[in-house]
This record gives C-alpha cells, structure tokens and sequence, in this order.
C-alpha cells in the first residue's frame, strides 16, 4: 500500500510494535497503513468532526479492518486514556491546536513514549513549547509535496540539548543533519518575515516598532543560518 510522501514520512518515525492513537485522523489512510504493515500493534483513530469520521470508517471497512482499528469521536488526546497507547501522531492541523491538543492531554500525553506531529504553520512557536515543556525533539523530516513543504517532528519526553532559540525553532535536528530542503524552507520563512517587517513599518505604534525590531533580528539570524545550511539567500 501507497501513501502520500508526507504520510509515509509520519509512518517511518513509529517503531514496529507500537500502540498508536491517530488524533485528527480524517480518511484514517494512516492507521490502515500501520495495521496493514504490521507496523502497530493497535491504532485508535480520532476525529472532533462526524464527516471525517465517516470517510474513516468507510476507509477502514473497504480495507477490512473494522476490527482491528478503533474510531472514537472526541477532542485531541480525550479519546485514549492514561496508558492505552504509546505513541501519538497529531498531524495536518495548526501549530497552535497541536499545541493545545498537548497542553490538555495531561496525564494521556505525560504516559506517551513518542509523539510524532506535523504542523500545518507556527512550527517554531510549537518546537519552541516543546522544548519548554518537557519533550526532546528526537528527529525531524521535511518533505516536499504539491509544492508545499511540511515538517514532521518525533519529540520524546526528555529536555532539549538545543539552547538556541532560533535554532530550537527552524528545527534543531533538520539543522544538524543538514536536511537537503532546509535551506529552501529557512528561505521561505525569512520571505514571509520580510513581508510582515514592510507591513509593520506602517505602523507608528511603539509596540509595533519593538515587535519589529525583534522580528528582525530574528530574520537576520535565520539569513545566517541559511548561510550555514551552504544555501545563499539571494532574494
Ligand atoms: C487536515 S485533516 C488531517 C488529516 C490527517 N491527520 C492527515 O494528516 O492527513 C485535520 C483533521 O483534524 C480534525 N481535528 C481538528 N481539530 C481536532 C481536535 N481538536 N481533535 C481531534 N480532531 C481534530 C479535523 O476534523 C480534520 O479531520
């Protein structure tokens, strides 16, 4: 069976054997892959919303595995209890409700033994609460798909080596390992940053003018790390 690159990046960092809560699973295209791989012992898949539920569930029953995936309507990590499972994906929603969907998991996420987590935006701010919160990043991937390029992170319980912040932000271990998009993505970032900069000069707030001259000191933090990363940033 085939999955979507960036699915199968997700599935790459779950060790065989492990017991998997999909949270915001959707088409559950995920935990029918782990299942039919051998790769989860158990995969439940939840969703808030009753339509993605339904395309789960019709996904699981052509696939025959009704009986071997459990779906559960609830929010984030509320559909498994302490301990049910070992391993959580959290992908395809914000950094934000990500974050959210940790901060309220209590006891569920303090028992978890991997999360793995693929922000659709605010990465950096995601890392940044990860690393503050008690999770190690453990690995990172970037992989291009439909001309978008998404960050999958593997964050364990543990505390971060990392202590740079814009470092602990863009992605500490995509950094080490000198990942082939970072670069491009680094680009990206410093492009939007640029953007929000010219918009802010429009403002004659002091707030706004203090905001900014974080916002570019940081930007040009991220134009040495891209340096770094062999990459010249020539826009
Ligand atoms: C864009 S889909 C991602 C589907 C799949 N995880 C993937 O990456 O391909 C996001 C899904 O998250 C669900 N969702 C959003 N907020 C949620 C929450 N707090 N708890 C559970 N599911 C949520 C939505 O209903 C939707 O089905």
């Amino acid at each position: 069976m085939k999955l979507p690159h960036r699915l199968m990046s997700i599935a790459n960092f779950i060790p065989a054997g492990s017991s998997v809560a999909d949270i915001g699973t959707d088409h559950a295209l995920l935990p029918v892959y782990l299942i039919r791989e051998g790769i989860a012992s158990r995969v439940i898949a939840g969703d808030l919303n009753e339509g993605p539920l339904e395309a789960a569930c019709n996904n699981i029953r052509e696939a025959g595995l009704a009986d071997r995936i459990g779906v559960r309507r609830g929010d984030g990590l509320d559909i498994t209890w302490p301990g049910e499972v070992d391993t959580a994906v959290i992908a395809g929603m914000g950094g934000g409700t990500i974050r959210d969907i940790l901060k309220l998991a209590g006891e569920t996420a303090a028992r978890l033994k991997r999360i793995v987590l693929q922000p659709m935006g605010d990465s950096g701010d995601l890392r940044e609460w990860l690393a503050a919160n008690g999770w190690r990043i453990e690995d990172e991937d970037l992989v291009r798909e439909d001309g978008h390029i998404y960050e999958i992170i593997l964050a364990v319980p543990g505390r971060e080596t990392e202590t740079d912040r814009t470092l602990v932000s863009i992605g500490p271990r995509l950094f080490e390992k000198k990942h082939p998009l970072l670069a491009e993505m680094i680009k990206a970032k410093i492009r939007k940053n640029r953007k929000i900069i010219a918009a802010m000069q429009l403002s004659r707030s002091p707030e706004t003018g203090i905001k900014q001259q974080r916002l570019m000191e940081r930007t040009r933090k991220l134009e040495r790390i891209a340096d770094a990363c062999q990459v010249p940033d020539d826009n």
